[in-house]
């Protein structure tokens, strides 16, 4: 698949099979983050990769999820990520890491779509909690967690109007994520 394919196929996903990821897929994704773009190639960033059942759950209790359409978005028993990987900092190394963030955590999206994974990325996170369920050590920081599983749900962009930016779910289950026009965002000089 063409990165461009995998950037238009890629939405957030929120509903899982309950099929589990292969190892090397995972490492393919953590790879491809090592791979970034990096400010003055400091490479701040640590990974965090959980699959261990137990630990799947806990994780999941320091997760929110799809505020817009709260409650519905949650992934149910049986719906739930089937792995996190969770993005460090080391602040040793940098402190303010959001854009290396950004950009490893964008390269393991599109690498999980190309693998037809699905992945949502949260921000929403009990920080402090799950520093203690994965065991972080002293220097480093979650920036992130990116919640993944094989799809068990659809989601396609659609054309924004009058500014709303919520997305919604219809009677199937489907997300519907609004996108700004391509007129309203960009002038050519
Ligand atoms: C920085 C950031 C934080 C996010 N945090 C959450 C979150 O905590 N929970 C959640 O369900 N989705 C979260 N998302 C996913 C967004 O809701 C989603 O990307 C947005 O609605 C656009 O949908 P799309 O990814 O399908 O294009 C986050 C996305 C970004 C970029």
């Amino acid at each position: 698949m063409s990165a461009y394919t995998s950037i238009l196929n890629r939405r957030t996903i929120r509903k899982f099979t309950q099929q589990p990821i292969e190892q090397e897929k995972l490492v393919k994704m953590i790879n491809a983050a090592r791979l970034a773009p990096s400010g003055a190639n400091l490479q701040p960033l640590k990974y965090v990769v959980v699959t261990d059942k137990n630990l799947l759950e806990e994780v999941f209790r320091t997760t929110k999820w799809a505020a817009y359409i709260a409650p519905h978005g949650t992934p149910k028993e049986g719906e739930k990520p089937t792995a996190y990987i969770v993005v460090l900092v080391d602040t040793a190394v940098r402190k303010d890491a959001d854009n290396d963030a950004s950009a490893a955590i964008e390269n393991i999206l599109l690498t999980a779509e190309d693998d037809e994974i699905g992945t949502c990325w949260i921000g929403s996170v009990d920080r402090k909690t799950l520093a203690g369920i994965v065991r972080i050590p002293e220097g480093q920081e979650i920036h992130s967690v990116i919640a993944m599983g094989y799809k068990a749900q659809e989601s396609e962009a659609t054309e924004m109007e009058n500014g709303d930016v919520k997305y919604y779910m219809d009677e199937h289950g489907a997300i519907h994520v609004p996108k700004r026009k391509l007129s309203d965002i960009v002038r050519f000089l």
